[in-house]
């Protein structure tokens, strides 16, 4: 089976904060990527805007140099590339210019095409401070019209408050249809599956309540530490990682399903059930939540007395009439013992097990496992008899699903971002966070951040995690799937 591509309209996508990390690793391969797919069409431009490209010499054209820069960063990041088309390189373009002189901006607007004529993109690769900045010069350079998309990615704020004013900065320019807040994980294969899967096989539905389903456990977990993250002393796990990627996993496990397939319809769904979360503040943080920090945590962010949290556990309520009875078990964490991200829904025990006690114990249920990575798969875990003869042992095995053995090898999964870009340009709302689930999230999250007190106590960096995150389920009689599992 292979995959279709259709290519997307012409487009002009402005990218601020060009020669920043994230444009090198995920942006510059996603795009080179669909456009060797064929669906980014031959007259796109990709235009990059920084104040300079860092190490070019002052004779070289910035287009240049920024083209160079592009070649390097895809010779390192984008999958299998051997000789770099410059075909593709000759697309991009760029502006070196200081977003605060008002002055720059009309040669900005020059390398644009005609207003009307293709797609206008902005991708705000910057710090939020920015986000009024450039959005009123757009405005005020009559760079933006109607149809211009203005793409922002966390941090959008650190709490309630100030994400809401990051928000206003960008309404002052934008409505909310032009605006685009980026959560990857959306734009991960498995997690759009999580959708499919539940709402277009019959055999899930009827059991996919608490009535069927014990509890469910999603884990994000890394490998890697601070590794050059600025700004991740002072953010932490709980705004890093929970308050959008893990809330984000929640809900489309959780949701009802919303009427069509429709970003508005299903970002209602998605919105309700953060708002259905039971309110975790005060005492309860305590026993509700368990926070860590790595070992050699501390001198990685060159701050001895830190208290930032590099792991966090929750134990979510989400009340309504579906779930009334099911904990949702959240983690995350830099340097565990493996990087692994999967959803797992752990269904009940049979009612009454005819193998007997002892056997009975043995009987582990039912879970459907949804990984996102490192390998992208779904598995439903099956309880056999064990084959052989001499009695009847019962044994655990995966039904798997998958993808790559199922569609094919030559159907690759493509990196999130290629999806969530090309669904910009489409102007495809669907896999971005309207600002009200925003909102819900820091309304649940800012409790919770002003509940902990003291420093997170330490773990062992390579390990499962703080053994106060195995309380939070052991109290409940149950524990974490392992993740070397
Ligand atoms: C980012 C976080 O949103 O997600 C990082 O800011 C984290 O701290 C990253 O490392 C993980 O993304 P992925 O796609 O590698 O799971």
């Amino acid at each position: 089976m292979v995959a279709r591509t259709i290519p997307v309209a012409p487009f002009d996508l402005v990218v601020f904060g060009a020669t920043g990390d994230l444009v090198r690793r995920r942006l510059l391969p996603a795009l080179y990527m669909r456009w060797r797919a064929g669906q980014m069409p031959p007259t796109a431009r990709v235009v990059g805007v920084a104040r300079g490209v860092p190490g070019a010499a002052a004779e070289t054209p910035a287009a240049d140099a920024f083209r160079d820069f592009a070649r390097r960063a895809l010779e390192e990041f984008a999958p299998a590339a051997d000789e770099i088309d410059a075909d593709f390189l000759a697309r991009l373009d760029f502006a070196a210019m200081d977003v605060r002189d008002a002055a720059a901006w009309s040669s900005l607007g020059a390398r644009l095409g005609e207003a009307g004529s293709r797609v206008r993109a902005f991708y705000l690769s910057v710090a939020p401070e920015l986000f009024g900045v450039i959005g009123g010069a757009l405005a005020a350079n009559g760079l933006a019209d109607g149809g211009a998309r203005i793409v922002v990615e966390k941090p959008l704020g650190h709490d309630r408050a100030s994400a809401g004013a990051v928000n206003d900065s960008l309404r002052a320019g934008f409505e909310e249809s032009q605006i685009y807040r980026i959560d990857h994980y959306l734009g991960k294969e498995t997690v759009q599956n999580l959708m499919v899967l539940r709402f277009a096989n019959a055999l899930l539905e009827p059991l996919w309540s608490a009535r069927s389903i014990d509890h469910v456990q999603i884990s994000v977990a890394e490998t890697v530490g601070l590794e050059g993250r600025d700004y991740y002393e002072g953010t932490g796990a709980l705004r890093d990682m929970v308050q959008n990627h893990l809330l984000q996993l929640l809900c489309l496990t959780a949701m009802e399903p919303p009427a069509r397939f429709e970003a508005d319809a299903i970002r209602d769904e998605k919105r309700k059930v953060i708002q259905a979360l039971a309110p975790i503040a005060g005492a309860a943080t305590a026993t509700e939540t368990a926070r860590g920090q790595y070992a050699g945590y501390r001198e990685d962010a060159g701050n001895l007395e830190s208290r930032t949290e590099t792991f966090a556990a929750l134990r979510a309520e989400v009340r309504n009439a579906r779930w009334s009875g099911t904990p949702f078990y959240l983690r995350t964490g830099k340097r565990l013992a493996r990087r692994v991200s999967e959803v797992a829904v752990v269904f009940r025990d049979v009612p009454h097990s005819i193998f007997g006690e002892e056997r009975h114990s043995d009987l582990r249920g039912n879970a459907l496992i949804m990984r996102l990575q490192p390998d992208e798969a779904i598995t439903l875990r099956m309880t056999i008899k064990e084959p052989g003869p001499g009695g009847l042992r019962l044994t655990e095995v995966p039904l798997d699903m998958t993808f790559a053995e199922a569609l094919g090898p030559e159907v690759a999964m493509p990196d999130a971002y290629e999806r969530l870009l090309m669904d910009v340009i489409r102007g495809n709302q669907t896999l971005f966070m309207r600002y009200d689930e925003l909102d819900a999230a820091w309304s649940w999250i800012d409790p919770i951040l002003a509940g902990w007190e003291g420093a997170p106590p330490l773990y062992e960096p390579g390990s499962e995690g703080p053994g106060e995150a195995d309380a939070l389920l052991s109290r409940d009689g149950r524990r974490w799937r392992r993740l070397t599992e």
